[in-house]
């Protein structure tokens, strides 16, 4: 049993696990350039948010590499147009322009173009091997929490596949398993595109977690019947009141953990916090084609002529929230005080 991975950079490469693919085909692909970067970010080959920062920070650390300029000014302005490219990717994720916004920064402190490339690699895979430990650091904290619990809700994919490793909601199975601790996951299908059960049902049986698949109609009486104890989802933006945003239909969990009186826990690293909003109104939630809606794996479902809305996510009032986890502690209500407290002055 192995908790599997999505991205590795590899002899100058950066290669993906293609997600659109599983669990049917393990695909993997060489992003070769920028615009495979931003296409695979766009059409969710790569994604969650701390993989889509990981894999921007690479797309544009190696696009720098090939810059044919050795005057400083000229290659910064190269690199700010590449990351406003690849900026436009996909709007929720703070972590895609946190990630970036990186890459940028190291470069600056450069006193030669190629010194800057050099930093900006160094960056991008320090970004990486960081994420790795935040999440296990994540995993703990969340572990501590689900001491007394076996029967957990989760939606979309927060997985180790849409992170460096181990994830931030499922970090806690996959530590648990490795130390005989076990749960009993039910993972929400998530539609529209089922990152639930394509993604989340797969990654948990590659490392052994017992795992059941149900459709995102059957939580609330999954939660009656079954005796579901918590429900633990990740997160793409964090805003300093504690209001969340996360894969569309995180907010229906949410308000049926109130009803039934259980926990409901975000798991993010605090990459995922927006320092500069202060309430979930000033999230942008992507809109997606309408096909994913009217499709299912390519065949309709839907007549041809149906009008369709399809935002890829939702948020959470921070109210609904028991306790949010992060690498670096548990942050407990009231949130706007105590992520005041976490930030300090980094607080807009
Ligand atoms: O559209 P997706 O698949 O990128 O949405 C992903 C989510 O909503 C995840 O829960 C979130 O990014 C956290 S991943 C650790």
């Amino acid at each position: 049993m192995k908790v599997p991975t999505s991205i590795e950079w590899k002899d100058g490469k950066l290669i993906i696990l293609n997600q659109q693919k599983l669990p049917h085909e393990i695909e993997y692909l060489e992003l070769e350039n920028i615009e495979d970067v931003f296409d695979a970010i766009v059409t969710l080959k790569v994604r969650g948010a701390p993989a889509i920062g990981i894999t921007a920070a690479y797309g544009l650390a190696h696009a720098a590499q090939l810059y044919k300029t050795d005057q400083l000014d000229k290659f910064r302005q190269h690199l700010k147009r590449d990351f406003r490219y690849l900026a436009g990717s996909r709007p929720t994720a703070v972590n895609l322009f946190w990630a970036l916004e990186r890459i940028v920064k190291a470069g600056e402190k450069a006193c030669s173009v190629n010194e800057a490339k050099t930093v900006i690699l160094e960056e991008a895979i320090k970004i990486h091997v960081e994420d790795e430990e935040t999440c296990r650091q994540i995993g703990e904290h969340a572990l501590s929490l689900l001491k007394d619990v076996t029967n957990v809700i989760t939606i979309c994919n927060a997985g180790s596949i849409a992170t460096a490793k181990y994830g931030t909601a499922l970090a806690p199975f996959h530590l648990g398993i490795e130390r005989g601790k076990k749960f009993h996951v039910y993972s929400c299908e998530t539609r529209p595109v089922l990152q639930g059960s394509r993604l989340t049902v797969w990654e948990l049986q590659q490392s052994g977690v017992d795992v059941t698949l149900i459709t995102d109609s059957m939580a609330a009486h999954t939660i009656h019947s079954k005796g579901i104890e918590a429900i633990i989802v990740g997160a793409d933006r964090i805003a300093t009141n504690g209001d969340t945003a996360n894969k569309i239909g995180t907010l229906g969990l949410a308000i049926l953990a109130k009803n039934f009186n259980i926990p409901f826990y975000v798991a993010a690293p605090t990459s995922t916090f927006d320092l500069s909003i202060s309430s979930g109104e000033e999230i942008p939630i992507e809109e997606r084609h309408a096909e994913e809606v009217t499709h299912i794996g390519g065949v309709p479902v839907a007549p041809g002529n149906t009008n369709v809305y399809n935002p890829a996510f939702d948020v959470t009032p921070a109210e609904y929230i028991t306790a949010i986890i992060t690498e670096k502690g548990i942050i407990h209500p009231n949130f706007n005080e105590n992520i005041k407290s976490l930030f300090g002055e980094l607080v807009k």
